[in-house]
């Protein structure tokens, strides 16, 4: 189905169907119907928050906020840039961010310590992907999707120089694609 840049296929779009249901079930269960203010990360997070935002119960804003600390290759500078932040103000709310995948763990500790700053009732984060044996700062999420090796990821949502984004499932990419 996939051509040659993708070396095998991790998660299924089956698979992360099944766990997007479980997870929107459990975070309706924790929330008991409080409202809840979604920060979507632009734009690896995009499919899988859609899959989980559309079975929330209650109250439900939707935001987004974009960040960087990635820049076209599969290694994370550790530098992290707000490139697009939130339209509204925090402060009471009880946010839950929902990202694409906590790799260093860089990106997530920044943006909470930035959103700390404003106030919120309460955060808590919720990610489809966790790669724990690449931390380099401690950061726990909520509610994770699926833990994943040590490889480089693409699709459903994830991308590598900005391409794959589209594909269903989640794929370890080729290293022949960015070890040239
Ligand atoms: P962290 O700051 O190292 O945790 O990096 C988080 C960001 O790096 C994620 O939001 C992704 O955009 C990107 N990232 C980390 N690992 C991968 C991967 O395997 N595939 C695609 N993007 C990744």
């Amino acid at each position: 189905m996939y051509n040659s840049d993708i070396e095998k296929i991790l998660v299924s779009n089956a698979e992360i169907a099944k766990r997007a249901e479980e997870i929107a079930a459990q975070i309706n269960a924790d929330y008991k119907g409080k409202p809840i203010l979604v920060v979507g990360i632009l734009r690896g997070a995009s499919i899988f928050l859609a899959d989980i935002f559309k079975r929330l119960e209650g109250d439900v804003e939707l935001d987004f906020m974009s960040l960087s600390s990635y820049g076209s290759g599969t290694n994370s500078s550790g530098e992290v840039k707000m490139i697009k932040d939130l339209s509204e103000p925090v402060d009471g709310k009880n946010v839950l961010i929902i990202e694409d995948i906590i790799d260093t763990g860089i990106t997530l500790s920044y943006l909470i310590k930035v959103l700390e700053a404003r106030n919120p009732e309460s955060i808590k984060l919720c990610a489809l992907l966790d790669k724990p044996s690449r931390r380099k700062v401690e950061l726990k999420g909520d509610y994770i999707g699926f833990e994943i090796p040590d490889e480089y990821v693409v699709g459903y949502g994830l991308d590598y120089a900005e391409k794959y984004r589209n594909l269903p499932d989640v794929c370890v990419l080729s290293k022949t694609v960015y070890e040239k």
